[in-house]
């Protein structure tokens, strides 16, 4: 079986040493303007898909981004989703780097990018992990932030990508469990996909980590908190005991999996592209019903923060849409109606909601 600690299991040396926690260079988002003037000027359209997450740019190709349109898609939180792009292999490196230090999955062959191909599993079969949902390799110190997959070869249906926002699986929680699992940890472990990848015939080039990050996560740019949870690859919850583990796994599980209202599910076309933040949302490939050979496609990405929590500075997405209102309703206040966009409210440099399109 796919999961069995096998003679190639026991064999193998993975040819890399684990990778050290670093800090990454400062978040593009900080260096864009709220307005996102460039990018929108440059886009015959800006179609949200659904009310909260997944937004479609039409009439712009990627390959032509300027630096200042490239720092505004950063603050296009969630996932963005583009079509017919002539962008190449070498210019979507370039446009990787942009973001920072290349990420590698370590199941990557390329170190620059990862090859995505489709899957004809049954996904209610037993170790069927494929098709669950995941940030990208989360067990990682510095998990992946910004992430852009461009489909080359799609069939004509079927392989489609549902994204889900973390952030609002985590606002869509009582105050109750939001505080509750505040103060957790989730243990990411890549143990199971590296026994799959070798007993597949892969050759993954790091060892199993077993990494805990916070359950709930500050992002570095919205200070917006976000669930941090996927069940691919988180298998506890640190200093529970195991009944108690198993039982909030099983409604994390069931919170994501009943998520309609909070996910976008994009068919891919050749040409297309979806543009993501790790951090803000998790999403997983739909196998099945069509020819695997007809699906690839190419994945950059860069390496994130450490996932950190930091309830002084951080709010849910309703706490900051009623400071919004409130501090709205002062400011329209004091100047007698006049409705002021303000784009940074105070010294953390809270962006403005309404402009960020943030989950
Ligand atoms: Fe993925």
């Amino acid at each position: 079986m796919a999961l069995d600690i096998t003679p190639a299991v026991l064999a193998y040396v993975p040819p890399d040493a684990p990778l050290e926690q670093f800090e990454p260079a400062r978040d593009r988002a900080f260096f864009a303007d709220p307005n996102k003037t460039s990018l929108l000027a440059g886009a015959s359209s800006a179609e949200d898909l659904t009310p909260y997450i997944g937004t479609e740019l039409k009439g712009i190709q990627v390959s032509q981004l300027t630096d200042a349109q490239r720092d505004e898609l950063a603050l296009l939180r969630g996932v963005v989703f583009f079509r017919d792009q002539d962008i190449t292999l070498e210019l979507q490196h370039a446009l990787a780097a942009h973001y920072g230090k290349q990420d590698r999955d370590p199941n990557q062959q390329d170190p620059r990018h990862v090859t995505i191909l489709g899957h004809d599993f049954n996904i209610r079969a037993k170790d069927q992990a494929g098709a669950a949902y995941h940030g990208d390799h989360s067990y990682e110190v510095n998990p992946p932030s910004y992430t852009l997959l461009r489909m080359i070869r799609t069939p004509e249906s079927g392989g489609d990508t549902i994204f889900t926002s973390q952030v609002a699986l985590f606002d869509k929680l009582s105050p109750t469990f939001q505080k509750t699992f505040e103060g957790l940890y989730g243990i990411h472990s890549s143990q199971k996909s590296y026994l799959a990848s070798i007993n597949g015939g892969g050759k993954p080039h790091r060892a199993p980590i077993v990494t805990e990050h916070p359950l709930v996560r500050t992002h570095p740019v919205t200070h917006l908190k976000s669930l941090n949870y996927n069940p691919l690859f988180v298998t506890g919850i640190k200093g529970l005991n195991d009944k108690e583990s198993f039982h909030i796994l099983n409604f994390l599980y069931d919170h994501l999996h009943a998520a309609d209202d909070l996910t976008v599910r994009w068919k891919w076309t050749p040409g297309s592209i979806a543009f993501w933040d790790n951090r803000a949302v998790v999403h997983r490939a739909v196998p099945g019903g069509y020819d695997p050979s007809t699906r690839e496609g190419k994945r950059t990405a860069v390496f994130g923060e450490r996932p950190f929590f930091d309830p002084s500075t951080s709010e849910s997405l309703t706490e900051r849409k009623e400071r919004l209102g409130k501090e709205r309703l002062n400011v329209e206040g004091k100047l007698n109606g006049k409705v002021v966009n303000g784009a940074h409210l105070n010294g953390n440099q809270m962006l403005d909601f309404d402009k960020l399109n943030v989950v």
